[in-house]
């Protein structure tokens, strides 16, 4: 089959013939109609993510709609130990996929379920979330903030406070759901300020960004807060902003602050995956909008150095 190959952490992946993989016992040899270039990709096949082992060579691609022998598409997430989704073929792990609903658009699928599933499974998952309560999506021009802005609306966020850099991208998150919108574009002490005034009293943070942004926000939203033995649930999700913050610790006596993350590890994969086909269904229907564009296989070498549009999700598609 051909795939994209990563041979060296310093090179972007190559097209290449490469060893089509074996299944073994439950698993189906499925052709690959379209996987996401996720954040997540992008570093397993650099070697800097959390689950990397350095092995080489390595297909990247965490995620992927396919063909079954029998005509059926499903979603699936790859097995750990597998060869990656960006091939014209790859394995399929029953218990991590879910059939694609009649008339969802492969790609569309393919660049949304990460990113959503990031919001959804942590509101659902990781934090007792109840309609009413009220959001902050720190980092929510990207697009997994952008779907958890209108995850937390379609989950009964009566308040979504929206914050991020880019002003052209973090207007249109009023059309998705947001009920303010924050910019943390300028100075990051007056960025925090703003977030103190606008996001004091949530109840949950979705934080993509952890890093300077985060750091400031915490001591910034807890010393505005009304009444700091609510709880704050303050979800970490994504470091866009940076890897490490310091965190004084009169926050976590003066308030009810509960950090906590949400990601593979601090969750089950069954429990990952359980949460999948409410969350199919969702984009299937057109509840969630996500962006998409599309680039044929063979162009991965150059599409994955190519400047990245914001907000809008590159999927590889094998022409085979
Ligand atoms: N744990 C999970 O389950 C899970 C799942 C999916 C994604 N993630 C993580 O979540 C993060 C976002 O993923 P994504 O798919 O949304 O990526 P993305 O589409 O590439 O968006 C990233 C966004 O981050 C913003 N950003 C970058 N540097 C920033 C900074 N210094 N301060 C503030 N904002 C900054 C940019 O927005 P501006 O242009 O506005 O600055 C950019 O659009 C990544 O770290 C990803 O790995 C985690």
């Amino acid at each position: 089959m051909r795939a994209a190959v990563v041979r060296s952490f310093d090179h972007p992946p190559r097209y290449e013939e490469f060893a089509t993989p074996e299944p073994t016992g439950d698993q189906v040899l499925v052709d690959v109609l379209a996987a996401g270039l996720h954040p997540r990709v992008r570093s397993g096949a650099n070697g800097s993510h959390y689950t990397s082992d350095g092995r080489l060579p390595l297909i990247p691609g965490v995620d992927a709609v396919g063909r079954l022998p029998d005509g059926r598409r499903a979603y699936f997430v790859a097995d750990d130990d597998a060869p990656g989704t960006m091939a014209d073929q790859a394995l399929l792990d029953p218990r991590r996929a879910v059939p694609l609903p009649d008339g969802a658009d492969p790609v569309v699928v393919a660049a949304a379920m990460n990113p959503a599933m990031s919001s959804w499974v942590a509101l659902r998952r990781r934090v007792s979330f109840t309609p009413g309560q009220s959001v902050l999506v720190l980092g929510a021009t990207g697009n997994a903030g952008q779907m958890a802005v209108q995850i937390a609306r379609h989950l009964g966020a009566s308040r979504v406070v929206a914050a991020g850099r880019d002003a052209g991208r973090l207007e249109t998150l009023t059309d998705l759901g947001a009920t303010a919108l924050v910019t943390l574009a300028g100075d990051p002490e007056q960025a925090a300020a703003r977030l103190g005034e606008a996001a004091a009293d949530v109840d949950v943070v979705i934080d993509y960004t952890w890093g300077a942004p985060t750091q400031l926000a915490i001591p910034a939203l807890l010393t505005r807060r009304t009444d700091r033995s609510a709880a704050l649930d303050w979800i970490q999700i994504g470091s866009t902003a940076g890897a490490d913050i310091t965190l004084p610790s009169f926050v976590l006596r003066a308030a009810n602050l509960r950090i906590m993350g949400s990601g593979q590890g601090s969750l089950t994969a069954a429990g990952i995956v359980a949460e999948l086909p409410a969350l199919i269904e969702e984009l299937a229907a057109g509840t969630l909008s996500a962006a998409a564009r599309a680039v044929p296989l063979a162009e991965v070498e150059r599409a994955w150095t190519a400047p990245v549009e914001p907000g809008r999700r590159l999927v590889l598609t094998p022409t085979a």
